[in-house]
């Protein structure tokens, strides 16, 4: 992590999704470092939790948000809520799964996830990177997935959401540098939270896949955060993508990876 972080990305910083898992994480680092930090999330009690809990470890303000960001009116309450804050950081963490046969849903639930997955992560950077621009830079950080580095079956559409976020970090990372705005995707595989343990339509115990420790990811993320425009944190995970891209074909990696998720599939 860079001496000047405060400085650079303070005084405050969003976390969507920052009353559990990975945004849990990202949060209670950031607060560790004398970030501000405001919290989003739909269910009012975890934010009240994971608010209590920063506030009795570290000297910071916390703010929380109770916004549902897969619809227009939550990302409308983030954006007011926080129209007072000067903002030097945002991550996009917030986002939702499930595994599924494309033919087999409701044409509605295909599109289920994708204000909170795309559009919420575009607006909210849209946003908060015209503010940073104004105030001489800040920070960016998207989550996407491993599962958005190939096409994989039965996870069409979440591998096709994070494969979107992948590529508007990776553009973003050129073009907002000029602006002094970091940005950077991070690009999980397994973690130990609620949705990597339990994504619908998933027996996750079945995957042939070690979990990374969420407060693990969130370090190895801020090593590289500035310097690269994306990252996969961890050696396996690494390797994983390694085969997939250098020693498979692009075919032989989507069929590795529809077979490990189908076998897995409830
Ligand atoms: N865990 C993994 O294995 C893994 C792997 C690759 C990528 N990722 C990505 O990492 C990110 C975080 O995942 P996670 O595993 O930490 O998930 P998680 O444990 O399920 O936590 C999700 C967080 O997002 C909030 N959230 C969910 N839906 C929301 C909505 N509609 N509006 C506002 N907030 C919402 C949740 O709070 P509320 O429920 O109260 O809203 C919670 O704070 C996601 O983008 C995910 O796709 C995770």
């Amino acid at each position: 992590m860079k001496n000047n972080f405060k400085a650079k990305y303070g005084p405050w910083a969003i976390v969507t999704g920052g009353s559990a898992g990975i945004g849990k994480s990202y949060a209670t680092e950031l607060a560790g470092i004398g970030l501000n930090v405001a919290l989003i999330g739909r269910n009012q009690v975890n934010l009240e939790k994971a608010k209590a809990e920063i506030i009795a470890n570290h000297s910071v303000e916390v703010r929380i948000i109770s916004a549902d960001l897969n619809t227009e009116e939550g990302i409308v309450r983030v954006i007011e809520q926080t129209s007072d804050l000067e903002v030097g950081l945002l991550i996009n963490n917030a986002g939702n799964a499930f595994v599924h046969s494309f033919l087999g849903v409701a044409e509605d639930k295909l599109t289920s996830n994708l204000t909170l997955n795309l559009i919420a992560p575009l607006k909210l950077t849209h946003h908060l990177g015209r503010k940073m621009e104004i105030r001489g830079g800040g920070g960016v950080i998207f989550l996407s997935s491993m599962a958005g580095y190939q096409g994989i079956s039965k996870m069409s559409t979440y591998s096709a959401e994070k494969a979107f976020i992948l590529t508007l970090g990776e553009s973003l990372y050129f073009e907002l540098k000029k602006q002094g705005i970091d940005v950077m995707v991070v690009s999980p595989g397994a973690t130990d939270t609620d949705l990597g343990r339990n994504t619908a339509g998933m027996d996750n115990s079945k995957l042939p896949i070690p979990y990374m420790s969420p407060e693990i990811l969130v370090r190895k993320s801020f090593a590289r955060f500035g310097d690269s425009p994306s990252m996969i944190p961890g050696f396996m995970n690494n390797l994983t993508a390694f085969i997939g891209k250098r020693v498979l074909s692009r075919k032989s990696n989507s069929a590795l990876w529809s077979s490990i998720i189908g076998r897995a599939a409830a």
